[in-house]
C-alpha cells in the first residue's frame, strides 16, 4: 500500500499501542496534509486531552515508540502538539516504481466485496434524453466503473420511464402513423418529436384523447395485442439509447434495463402489506403513509401516496417494490440512485417508508447520489436559443464539431489522415462533454459553456487528454514502448518529487470515491497529476538528461504518470485518444 497516509496512520497506531496500551490502537491517529512538513499527526491534541497531560508530551513519547526507519526523517514536534513527518525521498522513489510493476496502481482489491446497484441514466422512453439525463448518465456510469474496479459486485441498473399514463397516447400515435412508417422510425433516431406530435394530437383532437385513455387501460390489464404495441415502442426506444450509450462510451447495454414496466405486478402486493402493517391510511380516498418526520411547511405531515384515488399505483409505489426487489431478488447492501437532486425527499421519504415496513434492512445502505442542474451560459436551466429543451443528439454533434475545428487549427492535424482526426474528434468532443460533467460536484449546478469545457487549459478533458497524448510523444521520441520503461525511479529535484509522491495517491482517491460516489474527487486529482506533470516537464529534461541513469529514471516516471492519467479516465469513461 503505497499511499503515504494510510502508511503513516498504520505506523501511528502501533506507537499508539506501543506507548499507551493495545486499546488505543483504534485511536485515529488524524494524519492530515502539513504546511511545514509533508504530513502531521494531530492525535496528540484530543489523547492529551483524553490522558490529562500536556499533548506535547504526550507527542514526544509518541516519537518515542514510532517505528518510520526507511519511511520518514526523524519526526519533530511542532506547534501545541502536532508531530510533523518528512517522506524520505528514497521513499517516495522505492514506492513509484513499485506502482510502476502494480497492474492495479496501488488500489487494493476490496476486502469484503459489497453487491451494489447502481441506478444511472433512467430517462423516460419515448422522450428525448435531456442534458440532466446526460448527466445521470455520464456521472453514474463512472460510479459504477470505479466500483467495479474496486472490485465490488455491481449491478447497472437503467431504471427507465417505461410505463403509466402517456403510454397509451404513444401507442395510439403509433398505430395511427403505422409501424413500419418513417413516422415510427422517428422513435430511433428523433423520439422527442414523435412524442411531440402525440401530445399535441392529445391536446387538439378529444376523439384521440379518448382512445388513449382506452389504451392506458388496455396496457394495465395486460391485451397482449396492446403489449405487442408497447414492445415494439419499447424495441425502438432501445435502438435509440443504444446509439447515445455507444457514442458516450457508457457501458449500460438493453440487459441493465429494468424499467417501471418491470415493477408492475409487484404493486399490488406492496401496497396490500403496508395496509396490513398498519403504516398506509385512507386520506381523501388516496392509501398514504405519512413516515416521522416529513412535514410540509405549515407543520402538516407529508405523504407518501401508494395507490392514488382512482385506484392506479404511482411513481412512489413503483419506487418502493424496487427497493424491495433489490434488497431481497438482488441481494443489495449498498444501492446508489444516480438521479436529479430535485427528487431528494422523494427519495428520503421512499427509504424511510420501506425502513418502517422492515424492507429495508440496517445493514443496507441506500443512497441517492444527488445530480445538479445543468445549466446555460445566462443562469438558467440549459435550453436552446428559442427556450426549448436542446436536443441531446444536437447537443453531441454540436460537441464533435468544435472539437474538430480546434483540430483543424493544429499544425500536427495535418500529418494525420481525415480518418484518424474524425476519431480524434470524437474522443476530444465526447470526452470534452464528459469530463465537464464529472468535474464539478455532481450535486451542483454547473453551467454548460461551450469554449471552457473545450479548452486545452484548466481543469478539462482535452488538457488531460492531451497531457497522456504528449508523454506518449515522449515514448515515440525515445524510440521506447511505455510499457518498456522500468528503470528505478529517482527523486533528486523538487518537481520529480511532488510528481512522485501526488502518484502515489492514487489509490486512496479511489477509495474516496468508492466512499462517496462522487467523482469529480477523482477528476481533481488527475488535474493536480497532470500539473504536477507539466511543471516536471519544464523543470527535469527527460530526453535530454545529463546521464542515462536519469534518463532512464524520469521516461519510468513519466510511465506511472501516463498509466495513472489512463486508468482515471479510464475509471471516468474519458476516452483517451494516441495523439491529438
Ligand atoms: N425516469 C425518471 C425521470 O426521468 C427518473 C427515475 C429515477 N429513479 C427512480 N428510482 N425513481 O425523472
Amino acid at each position: 500500500m503505497a499511499d503515504p497516509q494510510q502508511v503513516l496512520d498504520a505506523r501511528v497506531r502501533d506507537a499508539l499501542g506501543a506507548a499507551f496500551g493495545a486499546e488505543y490502537r483504534g485511536l485515529d491517529p488524524l494524519i492530515r496534509p502539513s504546511s511545514f512538513a509533508d504530513l502531521q499527526a494531530n492525535v496528540a491534541l484530543p489523547l492529551g486531552k483524553r490522558l490529562g497531560r500536556p499533548p506535547r508530551e504526550v507527542a514526544a513519547e509518541l516519537i518515542g515508540h514510532l517505528d518510520v526507519g526507511g519511511i520518514c526523517a526523524e519526526p519533530t514536534v511542532s506547534g501545541p502538539g502536532f508531530i510533523n513527518f518528512t517522506l524520505l525521498d528514497d521513499w517516495i522513489a522505492g514506492e513509484a516504481g513499485d506502482l510502476l510493476a502494480d497492474p492495479r496502481l496501488g488500489v487494493p482489491l476490496a476486502a469484503e466485496p459489497r453487491t451494489v446497484v447502481v441506478e444511472y441514466s433512467s430517462p423516460n422512453i419515448a422522450k428525448e434524453m435531456h442534458v440532466g439525463h446526460l448527466r445521470t448518465t455520464i456521472v453514474g456510469d463512472a460510479i459504477a466503473r470505479v466500483l467495479d474496479f474496486a472490485g465490488h459486485h455491481v449491478i447497472r441498473d437503467n431504471h427507465v420511464g417505461d410505463w403509466g399514463t402517456p403510454f397509451g397516447m404513444l401507442i395510439e400515435h403509433l398505430l395511427d402513423v403505422g409501424e413500419e412508417s418513417a413516422g415510427a422510425q422517428l422513435l430511433r433516431t428523433d423520439p422527442n418529436t414523435f412524442y411531440a406530435a402525440a401530445r399535441a394530437k392529445f391536446d387538439a383532437d378529444p376523439e384521440f384523447a379518448g382512445r388513449s385513455r382506452e389504451r392506458v387501460v388496455k396496457l394495465q390489464s395486460g391485451d397482449p395485442a396492446t403489449m405487442r404495441l408497447w414492445d415494439e415502442l419499447m424495441e425502438l426506444s432501445r435502438a435509440y439509447l443504444r446509439g447515445i450509450y455507444r457514442l458516450l462510451r457508457v457501458t449500460l447495454t438493453d440487459d441493465d434495463i429494468r424499467g417501471e414496466s418491470f415493477y408492475n405486478d409487484m404493486l399490488a402486493d406492496t401496497a396490500a402489506e403496508l395496509i396490513a402493517m398498519g403504516l398506509a391510511t385512507d386520506s381523501d380516498g388516496a392509501t398514504c403513509v405519512f413516515p416521522p418526520g416529513f412535514t410540509g411547511r405549515d407543520g402538516t405531515p407529508l405523504p407518501v401516496i401508494i395507490r392514488k384515488r382512482d385506484g392506479g399505483y404511482n411513481y412512489s409505489t413503483t419506487d418502493l417494490a424496487t427497493v424491495r426487489y433489490r434488497v431481497d431478488k438482488l441481494n443489495a447492501d449498498r444501492a446508489i440512485y444516480v438521479v436529479g437532486s430535485e427528487q431528494a425527499l422523494h427519495f428520503q421519504m421512499i427509504f424511510a417508508v420501506a425502513r418502517l415496513a422492515g424492507w429495508l434492512p440496517d445493514t443496507a445502505s441506500f443512497e441517492h447520489a444527488k445530480i445538479g442542474l445543468v445549466l446555460g451560459t445566462d443562469g438558467n436551466r440549459l435550453r436552446t436559443r428559442e427556450g426549448d429543451t436542446i436536443k441531446l443528439s444536437d447537443l453531441l454533434a454540436e460537441g464533435l464539431g468544435r472539437a474538430r475545428g480546434i483540430l483543424d487549427e493544429l499544425e500536427t492535424s495535418a500529418e494525420l489522415g481525415p480518418q484518424t482526426l474524425a476519431a480524434i474528434a470524437e474522443d476530444v468532443g465526447i470526452g470534452a462533454i464528459k469530463y465537464a460533467d464529472l468535474s464539478t460536484a455532481r450535486d451542483s449546478g454547473y453551467v454548460f459553456d461551450w469554449d471552457r469545457m473545450i479548452s486545452f487549459r484548466g481543469n478539462t478533458g482535452p488538457y488531460l487528454q492531451y497531457a497522456t497524448t504528449r508523454i506518449l510523444s515522449i515514448f515515440r521520441k525515445a524510440g521506447l514502448a511505455e510499457t518498456d520503461a522500468g528503470a528505478p525511479i529517482q527523486v533528486t529535484a523538487p518537481a520529480e518529487r511532488d510528481l512522485a509522491l501526488r502518484l502515489l495517491g492514487f489509490g486512496a482517491v479511489i477509495a474516496q470515491v468508492e466512499q462517496t460516489a462522487e467523482p469529480h474527487r477523482l477528476c481533481a486529482y488527475l488535474f493536480e497529476v497532470a500539473s504536477l506533470f507539466t511543471a516536471f516537464y519544464e523543470h527535469c529534461p527527460v530526453l535530454k538528461a545529463g546521464d542515462e541513469a536519469t534518463r532512464a529514471a524520469r521516461l519510468a516516471l513519466c510511465a506511472v504518470t501516463l498509466r495513472v492519467l489512463r486508468a482515471g479516465l479510464g475509471l471516468l469513461g474519458v476516452p483517451v485518444p494516441e495523439r491529438m
